[in-house]
């Protein structure tokens, strides 16, 4: 648990706005290469329909940690379980993980048409603590009508008379353009301004994560071309990191906000390069799903043909029925028909949305995703004080 140390939490006002940091910081570096990162035009080899699983099953990881940070002990694969058995959970810790996959569902549908605004906010706020009880909200998208502290540190938001105020200029914040270089900076300074504001009775950190996806997809990190982001595990994987690098920048002085944003932006970086990995279908293949594939013929969970087909799955990314023949010497192509629609059924294979009759694999909702799960945790893809 958290220590109190909140006792004598005090509200400090200072001034919400932008920093330079110093040309030769690190601070500066990541700027640098993160920008490069954003502008670099994607080009993976990996096949979109395998790649957007992957950035699903990041989404529901993310979504677990976001959960997670306090209180919510739901193990990945307990979500996992409910997730393959289709079933509507009541379970508290459960719908909390449901909301922000919706949250972030949501603001992928809707960003680029929408500004992040009071409005904007006030929907993901709704779902986020939507059917909830212990991390519930009394008033969902509206601001909170009490004084409260924030569990753990020493920054008592301000007075809630004056929370509207200091939201909408957080939200002109947000809206005013400055040079493109700032953008990174204004994002990690709205995250801690947010947080700092705590303008919900709860659910202010769910909601600032989230606020922090939608303006990073805004700025270009976009998934559509490509990128999974995962905001969250910049946030999540170190929960004391976290709330110390937010107690920095409480005290409203350069120095305190400029190791935030070299917090934030540090996390990032190594995210991105992370997901940029996964792009690279030779080493997504080698590394992550012939293991994950192994273990799961190991577990007995796919026969022995299953695996063989899935195998040329994984190494062509698109076959096509002709491609597993040889699996079927002297048998007519019927057969070969039926254990592809088995496996269709099985979710093990999905057909591509066109007429060419191609099939590529699919892990993303059925026992494999365990396996792909935990290979991908051997590889330092998930966080590392997430329970399995
Ligand atoms: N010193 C701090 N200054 C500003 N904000 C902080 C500080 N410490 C923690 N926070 C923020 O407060 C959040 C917790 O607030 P709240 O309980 O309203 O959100 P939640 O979504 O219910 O919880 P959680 O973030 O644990 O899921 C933290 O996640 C973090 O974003
Ligand atoms: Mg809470």
């Amino acid at each position: 648990m958290l220590h109190n140390r909140n006792d004598n939490a005090t509200f400090n006002h200072f001034n919400l706005e932008l920093i330079d940091p110093e040309f030769g910081s690190n601070l500066t570096d990541l700027i640098i290469e993160l920008d490069y990162l954003r502008k670099k035009k994607l080009s993976g080899t990996t096949h979109p329909t395998i790649f957007f699983q992957l950035k699903h099953i990041f989404h529901m990881l993310e979504s677990i940690g976001s959960a997670r940070i306090e209180g919510n002990h739901t193990t990945i694969a307990e979500y996992i379980e409910t997730k393959l058995n289709d079933k509507k959970s009541k379970d508290e810790n459960i719908l909390e993980i449901q909301n922000s996959e919706d949250a972030i569902a949501f603001i992928e549908k809707n960003i680029s048409g929408n500004e992040i605004n009071r409005l904007f906010i006030s929907e993901l706020h709704k779902i986020v603590v939507k059917n909830l009880n212990r991390e519930g909200s009394k008033n969902p998208g509206e601001y909170r009508k009490n004084n409260l502290i924030i569990n753990g540190s020493n920054h008592k938001p301000p007075d809630y008379v004056k929370v509207a105020d200091y939201m909408s200029e957080l939200f002109d914040f947000i809206r005013t353009k400055t040079p493109d270089k700032y953008d990174l900076l204004k994002t990690a300074i709205a995250h801690h301004r947010f947080a700092w504001i705590h303008p919900y009775d709860n659910g202010n950190g769910r909601t600032v994560r989230l606020l922090t996806y939608a303006m990073l997809v805004k700025l270009g990190f976009n998934v559509n071309v490509g990128r999974i982001l995962n905001p969250t595990a910049v946030f999540c994987n170190d929960r004391m990191q976290y709330y110390n690098a937010l107690s920095e920048a409480d005290s409203g002085m350069r120095k305190g906000m400029l190791k935030w944003c070299e917090y934030v932006l540090g996390g990032l970086k190594t995210e991105i390069e992370k997901i940029d990995k996964l792009l690279d279908y030779e080493y997504l293949s080698k590394n992550i799903l012939l293991p994950a594939l192994n273990s799961a013929r190991k577990r007995e969970t796919i026969t022995n043909m299953e695996e063989k087909i899935l195998q040329i799955a994984i190494n062509k990314q698109e076959f096509m029925s002709a491609d597993i023949e040889k699996l079927f010497p002297g048998k007519a192509h019927t057969e070969r028909s039926r254990v592809l629609n088995k496996l269709k059924k099985e979710k093990l294979i999905i057909t591509l949305n066109d007429k060419s009759r191609k099939y590529v694999i699919r892990f993303d909702n059925n026992y494999l995703l365990r396996n792909i799960i935990e290979i991908l945790g051997k590889n330092g893809f998930i966080p590392s004080n997430e329970e399995m």
